[in-house]
This record gives structure tokens, C-alpha cells and sequence, in this order.
């Protein structure tokens, strides 16, 4: 479906919401409630990526220059606050994890300090350290629930940190139970321990408007194809490059650009800064990593440019307020005791709702009805959402839930007639 309105000439900045969803190419048929998974792209984002890719198609060009991204990984980096040194364009949350747990120095002396709500991206990553280096991997499980609040879960982390502890790695938004963590806070904790930190933001990039200089991280590994909606095989990784004292004093730590075709052949990268001017583009050589899809990239870029004339404060207040909605909603069909995302503590809000859709308390831990539940709302009823699974604290079971995710394009009769399906797909499967 081509777009109803020309942008070119109507401001994005105003426009409704309803005008911005025919910017997406969204199948008319189905209700998509899982950008949590993959976001839908804008139909320029998608024409961006073809004409890009055609452009280098057959061409004799030199592809190593434009395959750094230079221009894309400033453009990018301005809109999270950072420079072009401290952001590289890779294929996905995964790879950036992947790299930064690689990168870091970790022995047998260290511990990193995790939750077991991690995803198999972050967890897998430790534990291939910990079978090939003799890391020690401590998990916190956290607590969820409607009544989870900040002050428990850094809490959590505190009484879990030890002498060993030499990193702490944390989601931005969680995957399971949809709950943004308290990252500057966590960040606090961590600097007043000298220990480092690591976020997988999966979900970040493209829900909300952050300054990533001011989260007080070390590294941060991003989705570019979820909230972001730009294209599959896109990701964002953060590298702290330069201290900034007022956002997190501890001198930068040690990393090896792990992938890279600029590392020296022989001796040793430039030192790295200790003050807020960079000494050592460390950017450039996690991106410098071979041959690279520029049509991915500029595709990436164009999503990011979109998202800047809409306006990203305006697309994270659309987005946590269809959350809202949402949540207000599962807690009137199903109950406020089936949520198993935050909901008094608006502070832990994102636009990930996850919750019980059974009544049969055993049901939360029986995976074939949920993945039923969840192939069924697809089947019969073309809604599109997915199940997770997770720990509880206390509890001797692996939990499964329902996960509803909104987004920009998302309205407020869609999701109210989603889930009204899903209570009544509930109730007949109960
Ligand atoms: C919190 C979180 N981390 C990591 C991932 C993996 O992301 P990617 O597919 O970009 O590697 C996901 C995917 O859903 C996620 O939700």
C-alpha cells in the first residue's frame, strides 16, 4: 500500500498518527503486535535499501571506503548523543553483544553479574567465557509482577554484587516481562564498584529518545530492525570512547576490537583516551570488518531520519501510552494478577506487555497452551503477538506468558479488539 500523504510536503513533526501508519508497509490484514521481534518497515526505508543496493549493483567502485559507514555513523550517533568514534552499524543486537563480551578482558578471577531474564544473546555469550576462560557467571532472577519497583530491582543487583564482580550486564527493556530497567540508576551502582557495564538494548533504539553518553555505560548493543524499523540484519553497538566524569568517571576499560580488518598487523592500537577528547577511533575499528551491505546501512540511516522529522520524544509517549492502554486493558479482561509486566511503577513502563491469559494458575507453566494460544491468534485470527518464557522468583516452574508489544503504527481499536480476541480465545481454551 503506497502512502496516502506527501511527506515531502506535510510536516512529520504534526502529522496524526493515523497518516504516519500509511508510512509503513503494514499488511492490511493482519494486527502486528510484536515489534518486539521485528518492527515494520517504512516504505521509504524499504525503497531506500533497494535503490542503494541497485546503485552498487555490478559496479566497479572501490566498496571498502563506503562500507565504514562514515557519514551513516555520524548522522546516526548525533541522534544518541554520541560521536561517530563510539558507534559502529552491525547486523544486530547478537553480533553487538557477541563482540563486546568478546572484546572485554575476562579470566577466571572475574565474575559478571547478569539476570537469568537475559536473552540467549547475552547468556550464551557468558557462558561461552565462563567454559572457555573460567568466567564466573552470578544470575539474579529478577522480580516481576504489577508491583515490581525500581528500588527492588537495583536492590537486587546490589545484594548480588561481590569482589569478583567485574561486570554487570543488564537489558534495556526486558524481553520477557517488558521491564526498562533502571539503567542510570544500575549504572550508579556499578561506578560506585569500579565495575563495568554492558546493556543489551535490543529494544531501545527506535522506542525511546536517549542520550547515550548520559546513561553512564560502557557498551550498549542495539536492534535496528525492531522498534527501529529499519532493516533485518541492522544493529547498533555503543563503545564508551572518551570519560565524560559528569556521566561516568572510571577510566575507559581494556577492549580488543574483535572482527576487524584496522587492527594493527604488527604492534598495538593508539592508547586510549582518559579525558573527554578522543586518542584511539575505536568506531572505526570494529567497523572496519571487511566488505558491508551499504544498502543496510543507508537503509538504517533513512529509518533514523524518519524518526527524527516525526520526532523521537513524540514516538516514545505514543508508544509507552499504547502500552499503557494495553496494560490498562489485560488488567480489566484478565485480571491485574496476570500481569507479569510492571504496572504501578510507571518508571519501569515500556510498550512490552506480557501477562497469563489462562485462568488455571498451572496453566502459567504449561508451554503447549500458550504456544497454542499464540499459533491459534495467528491462524484464525491474524493477530500477530508471541509467548515467552521466564523465571519467578520462588517458584520451581519455568513461567510462559502472552507478550503484546506496541508501536507508533499501532492504534487503540486494534489493540482493544486484539485483546478482547484474546480473552475470549482464552476463556474457550480454559
Ligand atoms: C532483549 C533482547 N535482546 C536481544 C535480542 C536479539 O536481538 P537481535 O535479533 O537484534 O540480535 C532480542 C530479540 O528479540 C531481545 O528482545
Amino acid at each position: 500500500m503506497a502512502a496516502t500523504i506527501d511527506f515531502d510536503t506535510t510536516s512529520l513533526a504534526t502529522a496524526s498518527w493515523e497518516a504516519i501508519r500509511d508510512l509503513f508497509a503494514l499488511d492490511p490484514t493482519t494486527t502486528h503486535l510484536n515489534t518486539g521481534t521485528i518492527g515494520a518497515m517504512p516504505h521509504d526505508v524499504v525503497e531506500t535499501y533497494v535503490r542503494v543496493t541497485r546503485e552498487w549493483a555490478g559496479s566497479l567502485a572501490n566498496i571498502y571506503p563506503p562500507s565504514l559507514y562514515p557519514e551513516y555513523r555520524a548522522q546516526i550517533a548525533r541522534d544518541f548523543g554520541v560521536d561517530q568514534d563510539e558507534l559502529v552499524i552491525c547486523h544486530n543486537a547478537t553480533e553487538g553483544i557477541s563482540r563486546i563480551i568478546a572484546g572485554l578482558d575476562l579470566g577466571p578471577d572475574d565474575a559478571v553479574l547478569t539476570t537469568s531474564h537475559e536473552c540467549f544473546s547475552v547468556l550464551s555469550n557468558f557462558n561461552l567465557a565462563h567454559n572457555r576462560f573460567g568466567v564466573r557467571v552470578d544470575l539474579v532472577t529478577l522480580p516481576s509482577g504489577p508491583n515490581v519497583t525500581t528500588e527492588e530491582i537495583v536492590a537486587a543487583f546490589e545484594a548480588a554484587l561481590t569482589p569478583r564482580t567485574k561486570v554487570m550486564a543488564f537489558a534495556a527493556t526486558t524481553l520477557y516481562t517488558g521491564t526498562r530497567m533502571p539503567i542510570r540508576a544500575l549504572c550508579d551502582l556499578a561506578q560506585r564498584h569500579g565495575v563495568i557495564t554492558i546493556a543489551d538494548a535490543a529494544l531501545l533504539p527506535g522506542m525511546a529518545e536517549v542520550n547515550l553518553r548520559e546513561l553512564g555505560l560502557d557498551f550498549l548493543a542495539g536492534s535496528g530492525s525492531k522498534f527501529q524499523c529499519g532493516p533485518l540484519g541492522t544493529g547498533l553497538l555503543y563503545v564508551r570512547n572518551k570519560v565524560f566524569p559528569e556521566h561516568n568517571p572510571l577510566p575507559l576499560p581494556r577492549f580488543w576490537p574483535v572482527i576487524s580488518t584496522w587492527y594493527p598487523l604488527v604492534g598495538d592500537m593508539p592508547k586510549r583516551t582518559t579525558t573527554s577528547v578522543e586518542t584511539c577511533n575505536m568506531g572505526d575499528y570494529l567497523q572496519s570488518a571487511g566488505s558491508a551491505s551499504i544498502g543496510r546501512a543507508a537503509a538504517l540511516a533513512k529509518a533514523c531520519e524518519l524518526w527524527n522529522r516525526i520526532g523521537r520524544r513524540r514516538i516514545e509517549e505514543r508508544a509507552l501510552e499504547l502500552g499503557w492502554h494495553a496494560k490498562r486493558r489485560v488488567v480489566e479482561l484478565f485480571g491485574e494478577s496476570a500481569l507479569y509486566s510492571p504496572l504501578h511503577d510507571t518508571r519501569l513502563h515500556s510498550p512490552v506487555v506480557a501477562f497469563k491469559p489462562f485462568r488455571a494458575p498451572e496453566d502459567a507453566w504449561n508451554i503447549n497452551k500458550v504456544m497454542a494460544f499464540v499459533d491459534r491468534l495467528e491462524a484464525e485470527h491474524r493477530i500477530w503477538i508471541r509467548w515467552v518464557e521466564f523465571e519467578v522468583p520462588g517458584s520451581p516452574h519455568m513461567h510462559y506468558a502472552a507478550r503484546v508489544c506496541t508501536h507508533l503504527f499501532n492504534e487503540h481499536d486494534e489493540i482493544d479488539r486484539a485483546l478482547k480476541v484474546m480473552a475470549r480465545l482464552a476463556d474457550e481454551m480454559s
